[in-house]
C-alpha cells in the first residue's frame, strides 16, 4: 500500500464531507475547507451537520488524519491534491452556477506544490478544459487536472463511496489518473479511465438514465390504472429482465432531491446551448412534473374539492434515510394544496424543511397519528418505514374521512380497504 497523499477538499457539503472522511479512512491526510463558520465550529467540536449513516463514526474514527479549517492556507499547506468539492446549484438560466468553483480554483493561485487539481462536482461538459486555463493563468501549467464525478446515493454514501459500482476518473493526462487512481487504493470497485469531457457526460447520462426508467415507470402506472393492470406486478416481472434491471423501477410521486432536477435540467440546457433539444430528456421531467399535479388531483376528485379540507402529509423528504428536502415533492404538493385552499398538516421524523412558505402555512406533528388527526386526506409522500407501523385502525376512526392516497405504494391496498379506507395507490387497481 502506497503511503498517503495530502488532500485538500474545498467544501464541506455531503459530497465534501463524505470524500474528505472516506479517504481519511483510506490513509490519506485530508483538510476540509469550507467558508462558513458555522460548519466549521460544529465540525471541529465533533459534530457532523448533516445526517449521513456512518458518516460521523468515520469522522471519529479517524480524527488524527481528518482535520476542518476555515484557513485557506491551512488547508493547502503541504497539499499535494485538492479536490473541489463545492455545489453547482441552478442559475436562472437553468444552467449550472459555476462561481464557487472558480473561487475555488482562483484561490489556488500561488499553490505550485500541488500536483492535481480534482472537480468533484457537477460540472457541464466542458467546464475541464475552462478550469485548465484557469490553472494556467494561476501559474499552475505544470499541475495535473482530472474529473472525478460522484456516484453516492444520500444515506449510504459512505458505502457508496467504498464500494462503488465504478471509480471514473477524467484526465488529460497519464500522471494526473495514475494519481487519482492510487487515491482510491482500497476502495472495491473498477476504476474507469476517461478523457475529462467523457468523464463529465458519464455523471449527467447516468442520473438522466436513472431519471428516465423512473419517468417511464411512472407513466406505465398511469396506464395501468387506466386499463386494470397492476404496475407493482409489471415492475416486478419488467425489472427480471437482466438487460433491464430491477432498479429504479419503483412508481411514485415523482423523483426529486438534490442530483437529478438539477442534474437533468443542467442536461437538457447543456443540450440546448448547443442547438439540439433533447427531446427524451424533456419528456421525463415533464412527466415527473406532472406526477406531482396529479397526485393532488386524484385527492381533489375524490373528495370533491381541496378547500377547507385537511390534509396530512406523511413524510417530507424528497426520500427516506436523509434530513434532506433539497426538490422534494412534498414541497409541491404542499404549496398546491395550500392554493386550493387546504389545511395542510405534516409529519416527518428528520426533515427540516425552510421556514418559509409552503412550511410556515402548515403545522408539523410529532407522529403520523397526531397528523391524521381530523384529515379528510392523507398522502404517503416518502415511504418512511414508520408509516406502516401506524395504528391504520386507530387512524380510520380519528380521521375526518379516511381517504389516503399511498403515493409510493407503501401500505398493502386490501388490508387497508377492510379498515374502510378508501386508498388510491400509484398504478395500482
Ligand atoms: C441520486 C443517484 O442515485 C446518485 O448516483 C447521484 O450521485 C445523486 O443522485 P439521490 O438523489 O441521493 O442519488 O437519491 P436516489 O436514491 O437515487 O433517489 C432519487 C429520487 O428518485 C428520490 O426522490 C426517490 O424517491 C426517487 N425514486 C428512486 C423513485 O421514485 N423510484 C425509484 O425506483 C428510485
Amino acid at each position: 500500500r502506497t503511503p498517503g497523499r495530502r488532500v485538500a477538499v474545498f467544501g464541506a457539503g455531503y459530497i465534501g464531507l463524505v470524500t474528505g472522511a472516506c479517504f481519511a479512512e483510506l490513509g490519506h491526510q485530508v483538510v476540509v475547507r469550507d467558508i462558513d463558520p458555522e460548519k466549521v465550529a460544529l465540525l471541529r467540536s465533533g459534530e457532523v451537520p448533516i445526517y449521513e449513516p456512518g458518516l460521523g463514526d468515520m469522522i471519529a474514527g479517524n480524527k488524527e488524519r481528518l482535520s476542518f479549517t476555515l484557513d485557506l492556507d491551512e488547508a493547502l499547506d503541504g497539499a499535494e491534491i485538492a479536490y473541489v468539492c463545492v455545489d453547482t446549484p441552478p442559475s436562472a438560466s437553468g444552467d449550472a452556477d459555476l462561481s464557487r468553483l472558480w473561487t475555488v480554483l482562483r484561490s489556488l493561485e500561488g499553490a505550485t506544490h500541488l500536483k492535481a487539481v480534482v472537480v468533484k462536482s457537477t460540472v457541464p461538459v466542458g467546464t475541464g478544459a475552462r478550469v485548465r486555463t484557469a490553472l494556467d493563468q494561476a501559474g499552475l501549467a505544470h499541475v495535473g487536472y482530472a474529473a472525478n464525478p460522484e456516484f453516492t446515493a444520500e444515506g449510504r454514501a459512505v458505502d457508496d463511496f467504498m464500494h462503488p459500482d465504478r471509480v471514473v476518473i477524467g484526465a488529460e493526462d497519464d500522471a494526473a489518473a495514475r494519481l487519482i487512481e492510487e487515491l482510491h487504493a482500497g476502495v472495491d470497485g473498477p476504476v474507469v479511465v476517461m478523457d475529462v469531457r467523457s468523464a463529465e457526460m458519464v455523471k449527467l447520462a447516468s442520473n438522466a438514465l436513472l431519471a428516465t426508467k423512473i419517468s417511464f415507470i411512472n407513466e406505465i402506472a398511469t396506464l395501468c390504472e387506466k386499463t386494470g393492470a397492476d404496475v407493482e406486478e409489471v415492475a416486478r416481472a419488467v425489472g427480471l429482465d437482466h438487460r433491464l434491471g430491477p432498479h429504479f423501477l419503483r412508481p411514485g410521486i415523482g423523483w426529486g432531491g438534490s442530483c437529478f432536477p438539477k442534474d437533468s435540467e443542467a442536461l437538457r440546457q447543456l443540450a440546448s446551448n448547443t442547438g439540439y433539444h433533447l427531446q427524451l430528456l424533456s419528456a421525463v421531467i415533464e412527466v415527473n412534473n406532472l406526477q406531482k399535479r396529479r397526485a393532488i388531483q386524484k385527492l381533489k376528485d375524490e373528495l370533491g374539492t381541496l378547500a377547507g379540507m385537511r390534509v396530512a402529509l406523511l413524510g417530507l423528504t424528497f426520500k427516506p434515510g436523509t434530513d434532506d428536502m433539497r426538490e422534494a415533492p412534498s414541497t409541491v404538493l404542499a404549496s398546491r394544496l395550500l392554493a386550493e385552499g387546504a389545511e395542510v398538516r405534516c409529519w416527518d421524523p428528520m426533515a427540516r424543511p425552510a421556514a418559509a412558505e409552503p412550511w410556515s402555512s402548515t403545522s408539523r406533528h410529532e407522529t403520523p397519528e397526531l397528523a391524521l388527526e381530523g384529515a379528510d386526506a392523507a398522502i404517503v409522500v416518502t415511504e418512511w418505514p414508520q408509516i406502516k407501523e401506524v395504528d391504520w385502525a386507530h387512524a380510520a376512526a380519528v380521521m375526518r374521512r379516511p381517504v389516503l392516497f399511498d403515493g409510493r405504494n407503501l401500505l398493502d391496498p386490501a388490508s387497508m380497504r377492510e379498515l374502510g379506507f378508501t386508498y388510491m395507490g400509484v398504478g395500482r387497481p
